[in-house]
C-alpha cells in the first residue's frame, strides 16, 4: 500500500543528501558565493533520518514539489530557487549547527523547519537572532512564535487543536472519562495535553489520570497497567508515531479496547507500520485529509504521487505551503532584503494553501481548520472538519 512505504528513493534521496552535506561542506560555501547572483538561496532544516525520519521526508518533498512548480514557471525576478537542506539526524543540537552554518555560512535569504516543535525551539533564537526569516511549516505548539518577529509559522497551533480533539472526544465519541499518555521531553506533547484538558473541562469530561513517558523510550506496560485501572473511554496520546504505534500495541497486549485520540503527530505511514492491527479505530486530529475533493488539494495529491510515488501525508502539503507562501514573499521583494523579506511574510493573506485559505495574524500564526481522521484499514480516513470561530472557508 502506498501509505505504508515511503517510497525507497525517498528513502535514497534522503542519505545522499546528508552525506553529500557532511561530506562537501567546503565546496558548498564557494559554490554558495558564485551562485548566489543568479539564485536565491533558501536552507531547510528536517528530519530526515533519526526517530521522525517520514517527518523530515514528507515535508522535504513538498517543499521539493513546490521548488520545482516555482523554478518551472521561471523562478522569482528571473533567478531560480535553490533548498540547501541539512539532515539534523532527529536531533536538538544537529537542528543548532545546522541553522548556524545555513545562516552563517550558506546566507540564505530564509530557513524553512522544523517540524517537531521543540526542535523549532531550538531554530527559532538562532534566526531571530540573524534577523532571518523562518518559516515552520508544521510546529504547532503556541512558543514557536513567540521567540520573535521574524518567527512565523503556517500550520494551525495547540490551543486549538487540543478544544478539536477535545470536543470531539466529547461531542462525536461520547466519552467521559479520559486518560492522558504524555511524552515529557517534547515541548508539543506537553502543550496539546494541556490544552486539551482545559478545552475537556470546558467540555463536562474528567481526567482520569495523567501518565508520561520520555521519547525513546520502548516499554509503557506500568503506565498503561496505571491507565487500565482506571476504566476511561479514552486515551489522548498526544506523541510521535514510533512511540504512539508501541503503546496501541502495549494498550491491546493488556486487554485494554477504548480507543486513543491524538494529534498531527501521528501523521505517518509507520503509524500503520508499527501500530498495525493496534491502531485501528483510533482518531487524530491533522492539517489536511488526501480525500479532500477540493481541485486545489486534487491537483497537489496528483503531482505528489508522480513525483514520489506516494499519497502525499499532512507534512508533505504543509512543506509544499511554507515554499509557496516563502516564494510570494519573495516575489515582493525583488532585493532580498531580510527585513523587506519579513514584513512580506508578516502580510501573507488569503494565500490559497493545500492546508487551507492562509492569512498571517498579528502573532504570525495563521487561523485555520483541522480535519479529524480515523485509522482504518492502514490508512487514514477522514471523518470531519473542524473550524475554529473565526476561520476563513477555503
Ligand atoms: N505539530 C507537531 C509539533 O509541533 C509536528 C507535526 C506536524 C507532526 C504535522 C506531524 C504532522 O511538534
Amino acid at each position: 500500500m502506498f501509505r505504508q512505504n515511503p517510497s525507497r528513493l525517498t528513502f535514497a534521496l534522503a542519505a545522499v543528501l546528508a552525506l553529500s552535506f557532511s561530506a562537501c561542506k567546503k565546496k558548498e560555501s564557494t559554490e554558495t558565493s558564485a551562485a548566489s547572483s543568479s539564485t536565491i538561496l533558501i536552507g531547510e532544516v528536517g528530519s530526515l533520518t533519526g526517530s521522525e525520519a517520514t517527518f523530515g521526508i514528507s515535508t522535504h518533498n513538498g517543499i521539493d514539489l513546490a521548488l520545482k512548480q516555482i523554478n518551472a514557471a521561471g523562478g522569482i525576478g528571473g533567478k531560480q530557487v535553490q533548498v540547501v537542506t541539512i539532515d539534523n539526524q532527529s536531533k536538538n543540537d544537529e537542528t543548532a549547527l545546522a541553522t548556524s552554518k545555513l545562516i552563517t555560512q550558506n546566507h540564505v535569504v530564509a530557513v524553512l523547519g522544523e517540524v517537531a516543535s521543540s526542535r523549532s525551539l531550538v531554530m527559532a533564537p538562532i534566526a531571530q537572532q540573524n534577523q532571518v526569516p523562518m518559516i515552520s511549516p508544521s510546529s504547532t505548539n503556541p512558543k514557536v512564535t513567540q521567540v520573535g518577529d521574524y518567527i512565523f509559522r503556517t500550520s494551525f497551533i495547540d490551543p486549538f487543536q487540543g478544544e478539536v480533539m477535545a470536543r470531539f472526544a466529547s461531542e462525536n465519541l461520547k466519552a467521559k472519562k479520559l486518560a492522558i499518555l504524555k511524552d515529557v521531553k517534547s515541548d508539543y506533547s506537553m502543550g496539546l495535553s494541556q490544552f486539551f484538558i482545559e478545552q475537556l473541562k470546558k467540555s463536562g469530561g474528567e481526567i482520569v489520570i495523567e501518565q508520561s513517558y520520555a521519547a525513546g523510550d520502548l516499554d509503557f506496560k506500568s503506565q498503561l497497567t496505571a491507565i487500565r485501572a482506571k476504566s476511561p473511554d479514552a486515551i489522548f496520546v498526544p506523541g510521535y508515531y514510533t512511540e504512539v504505534g508501541l503503546v496501541a500495541r502495549q494498550a491491546r497486549e493488556l486487554g485494554m479496547k477504548m480507543p486513543l485520540l491524538g494529534g498531527d503527530g501521528w501523521d505517518s505511514p509507520k503509524l500503520y507500520e508499527i501500530g498495525g492491527k493496534a491502531i485501528e479505530n483510533s482518531y487524530f486530529s491533522n492539517h489536511y485529509s488526501h480525500e479532500d475533493q477540493s481541485p486545489r488539494v486534487q491537483e497537489f495529491v496528483k503531482n505528489y504521487k508522480a513525483a514520489y510515488g506516494a499519497t502525499p501525508d499532512g507534512l508533505a502539503a504543509m512543506g509544499f505551503d511554507a515554499m509557496m507562501v516563502l516564494a510570494e514573499a519573495l516575489k515582493k521583494t525583488p532585493d532580498l532584503d531580510h527585513k523587506k523579506l519579513r514584513d512580506a511574510i508578516a502580510a501573507t493573506k488569503d494565500h490559497p494553501g493545500v492546508t487551507g485559505m492562509l492569512t498571517l495574524n498579528s502573532e504570525r500564526n495563521p487561523i485555520k481548520p483541522a480535519v479529524v481522521l480515523k485509522v482504518e484499514n492502514n490508512q487514514s480516513k477522514f471523518v470531519a472538519t473542524i473550524s475554529p470561530s473565526a476561520a476563513p472557508t477555503k
